[in-house]
């Protein structure tokens, strides 16, 4: 079937839903999906932000449709046309639905352990208002321990179903699910029960936002300082696919996880299985020599995990020092100024990343120095 999205043309499988044929075309025609997962059924149709316009239904029947569609829920027609990004009815729709999600989810990005990596955040960013017109009490739920591995925050959830999905789908005992309706609906395992099935851990990389964060990895670092490396190991357990991510900060392993593709869906096996992990190769295998390392991630250059990860950088010419004729005097010495470090440790000479230890004690660290440039000279 042939069908035109903003413009471009591609030709599809029947059955193709409109957001599958915009991932096949790829880049910014893709519109944005945070409760679709292609690797669970059933999943979608739930939040809204994949609204597109259908200007033109098919050949046989060219009436365009009288509303925004779902288009992760919407198969395509033969001579289909379809606007995503060309539509301003579609971009003024993100917009709500963008405001609609962030009406109850916390504005807690700066201690989030999602940060860098949360489809809301990128979905605010590209679609989001600077302001909020709610003036309401954000919802707040009762804190739930569910296990020693997965931490819960009802807070931020904006109910995809993706992780109910995923425990129905890939475990043999489904220990959690949603409750109540309305604003009262939330996530929770009712009697208070550990999620303890050995595929659980995967419920943490269906989560879109940081409702299910990891608890090996929480607050230990921010994901863009760490150095995504891919990775494998022989795991005997059946349905892991043992291919993963391993996230290092120096020679320390921070966090697994399983391996993301574009659409920050877990990536299929050589064998077009999804790579799916285990909660042993998930939460304790922490040691480089429980892996066999691969090489550096490919990770979206776009991506802030990618800041000062680029893979064959290449540096640009230093003009400055070309159209002076010499090196450019530093003003001051960064020592002098900041007092974070210890003082006989230049940062840019030691090897790896700093570690706390470079730093001064937080309670030991003078207080910064106001330095007048003026009086000093160095202005
Ligand atoms: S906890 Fe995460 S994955 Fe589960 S429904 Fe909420 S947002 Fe979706
Ligand atoms: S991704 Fe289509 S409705 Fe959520």
């Amino acid at each position: 079937m042939k069908v035109t999205i903003d413009n471009i043309s591609i030709d599809v499988a029947p059955g193709t839903t409109i957001l599958q044929a915009a991932r096949q075309i790829g880049g910014e025609v893709t519109p944005p999906a945070m409760c679709y997962y292609s690797k669970l059924e059933g999943s979608g149709g739930k939040c809204r932000t994949c609204l597109v316009e259908v200007s033109k239904g098919s050949e046989k029947d060219p009436r365009p449709m009288p509303k925004l569609v779902a288009s992760c829920r919407t198969g395509v027609m033969d001579g289909m046309e379809v606007k995503s990004m060309t539509s301003e009815k579609v971009l003024d729709a993100r917009k709500g639905v963008t405001e609609f999600l962030l009406i109850n989810h916390p504005l807690d990005c700066p201690v989030c352990d999602q940060a860098g990596e949360c489809d809301l955040q990128d979905l605010g960013y590209e679609h989001g208002g600077a302001g909020t017109r709610y003036e309401f009490k954000r919802r707040t739920f009762e804190k739930e321990d569910i296990g020693p591995y997965i931490q819960l925050h009802m807070t931020r959830c904006i109910m995809c179903f993706r992780c109910v999905f995923t425990a129905e789908q890939l475990t043999q005992t489904r220990e959690h699910g949603i409750l109540d309706r309305g604003e009262h609906a939330q996530i929770s395992t009712y009697l208070n029960k550990a999620l303890g099935n050995e595929f659980i851990g995967n419920v943490i990389d269906v989560c879109p936002v940081g409702a299910l964060t990891d608890k090996t990895f929480r607050f230990k670092n921010r994901v863009w300082f760490t150095k995504p490396l891919d990775a494998h190991r022989n795991c005997e357990c059946e349905g892991c696919s043992g291919r993963v991510r391993i996230w290092m900060r120096g020679d320390e392993v921070f966090r697994v996880t399983a391996r993301k593709d574009a659409w920050n869906e877990v990536e299929d096996t050589p064998e077009g299985k999804p790579g799916w992990i285990c909660n042993t190769c998930r939460f304790e295998k922490k040691n480089t020599a429980d892996w066999i390392i691969e090489g550096p991630s490919q990770i979206n250059r776009h991506s802030v995990i990618s800041q000062g990860h680029y893979l064959g950088l290449k540096k640009p010419k230093d003009t400055l020092t070309e159209l002076m004729g010499r090196a450019p005097k530093h003003l001051m010495d960064i020592h002098q100024v900041s007092d974070v470090n210890r003082p006989e440790i230049d940062l840019s000479l030691i090897k790896g990343p700093a570690h706390t230890d470079d730093f001064r004690h937080a309670n030991t660290a003078p207080q910064h120095k106001e330095i007048n440039l003026e009086e000093s000279g160095e202005g």
